[in-house]
């Protein structure tokens, strides 16, 4: 692994923590994600089904998790099923786990092959009633592709159709919405390494480099740094570009005169980033885009303050609306009369910010929660406004990572630099 050890402790308190929300005779079981295959005779990398690593931090393929409190044969209350390897398979794969390193890394003490699984598996089912089963249930996601989870589980169900099936999606995201001390320090180092790639695009862009280059500067800083890359797919958008929300091309020139647009984080020990900052090509803002700048800035400063525990995302959103349509009146976008006559199914503000304010981060980018939650002191969310004007050839997005807490909500990238005067003065 690229990022330095973690305590075990942190992946047993989770497991102990999933095991106590299971009613008597319950088996929970976790897959980790596939391999998936890209052609030929290679794979897309492998990044670890999030569930598998919060309750283990195993990264390996093919790796089971079982959970069975109470069982019977107190041995196989929580068993982890590992690969066995073999010569050729370190020869040409490399290392894997040897069970006295799972062991090590996840805590759990029985460690079998994944060969034995059908065997325990049985011997857990003859005595349990429920099987709870660990499908990605992240709303308004499809995919046509079954995950592991969801096509081992399928088969179980044909073979095992008189248990009780339930769903660990709502268990485990009740407890991954709430961060650990060491799960905030792993969310922020990997705001540090963001921090620091941050500022190496700061003292290398200038007009005539592309896109493309500019995410080359970001890699290196990832890399040398102990990421394991990309929390997600990078948006380096310069100019009209910004105004394309999911842009992920980044092979277009950085012209003199242009913003550029960089939302990126780094993935650490698999808890991601999530950072936008916008920055002038030539490093300085015109009058414009420092007006349109500042009022963004403006609205991110004033809707932190309901990064506060009893606020929801949705008032979060709802708040940022507001302060837009006033932003919006002071930048010439719309007039107050406009405004006032508005059509409210297609509100004139979103012309111009289209997307939401606020999404919960973690060991996924948009890590899992509900909109409709009620904030609580552990959990990490974004804040990120934009404007976006295509018609001038800008968008500007500003987006912090923020804790919540019993009292002021913590900027965990309150090192990376976003006032405007700092950013040029970094530029010269
Ligand atoms: N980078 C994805 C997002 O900001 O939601
Ligand atoms: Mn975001
Ligand atoms: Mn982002």
């Amino acid at each position: 692994m690229r990022y330095l050890p973690i305590q075990s402790k942190l992946f047993s308190d989770n497991r102990n923590r999933f095991a106590n929300l299971l009613p008597n005779k319950s088996v929970a079981i976790f897959h980790s994600n596939e391999q998936y295959p890209r052609n030929g005779d290679q794979f897309f990398p492998f990044r670890q089904q999030s569930d598998l690593f919060y309750l283990t931090g195993i990264e390996q393929e093919k790796t089971i998790l079982v959970i069975a409190p109470g069982a019977p044969n107190a041995k196989l209350q929580e068993v982890l099923f590992i690969i066995r390897s073999n010569e050729t398979m370190a020869q040409w794969e490399g290392h894997k786990y040897t069970a006295e390193e799972a062991r090590a890394i996840s805590g759990v003490h029985q460690i079998r092959f994944v060969e034995d699984y059908d065997l325990v598996l049985r011997e857990l089912l003859a005595w349990a009633i429920n099987i709870y089963l660990n499908f990605n249930e992240y709303p308004k996601f499809f995919s046509e592709v079954k995950d592991r989870n969801e096509r081992i589980g399928l088969a179980l169900k044909e073979s095992f159709p008189l248990h009780t099936y339930h769903r660990a999606a709502p268990l485990i995201t009740q407890l991954r919405m709430i961060k650990s001390e060491e799960e905030i320090k792993l969310i922020q180092e990997a705001c540090e390494i963001t921090n620091k790639a941050f500022r190496r695009v700061l003292n290398t862009i200038k007009p005539g480099m592309n896109e493309m280059e500019v995410q080359a500067e970001i890699e290196h800083e990832f890399t040398i740094n102990r990421a394991n890359g990309h929390g997600y797919q990078p948006i380096i958008a310069s100019g009209k570009n910004a105004c394309i929300l999911h842009y992920i091309e980044n092979d277009q020139e950085c012209k003199d005169g242009d913003l550029v647009l960089l939302d990126v984080g780094a993935e650490y020990a698999n808890y991601s980033a999530d950072m936008s900052r916008t920055i002038p090509v030539n490093g300085h803002f015109s009058d414009r885009q420092r007006a349109c700048y500042q009022a963004v800035l403006r609205v991110q400063r004033e809707v932190i303050k309901l990064y506060v525990p009893g606020n929801s995302i949705n008032q979060i959103n709802r708040r940022t609306e507001e302060l837009m349509e006033q932003e919006m009146i002071g930048l010439g976008l719309f007039t107050l009369s406009e405004l006032e006559a508005q059509d409210l199914k297609s509100p004139l503000f979103k012309n111009y910010f289209m997307h939401g304010t606020a999404h919960f981060l973690g060991l996924d980018v948009h890590d899992v929660g509900p909109k409709e939650s009620i904030l609580s002191p552990g959990m990490v969310l974004t804040c990120e406004p934009g404007i976006y004007i295509a018609e001038e050839n800008l968008g500007i997005r500003l987006e912090n990572d923020i804790l919540i807490t019993e009292g002021e909500p913590i900027n965990l990238m309150a090192n990376i630099p976003i006032e405007p005067d700092e950013i040029e003065g970094l530029m010269r």
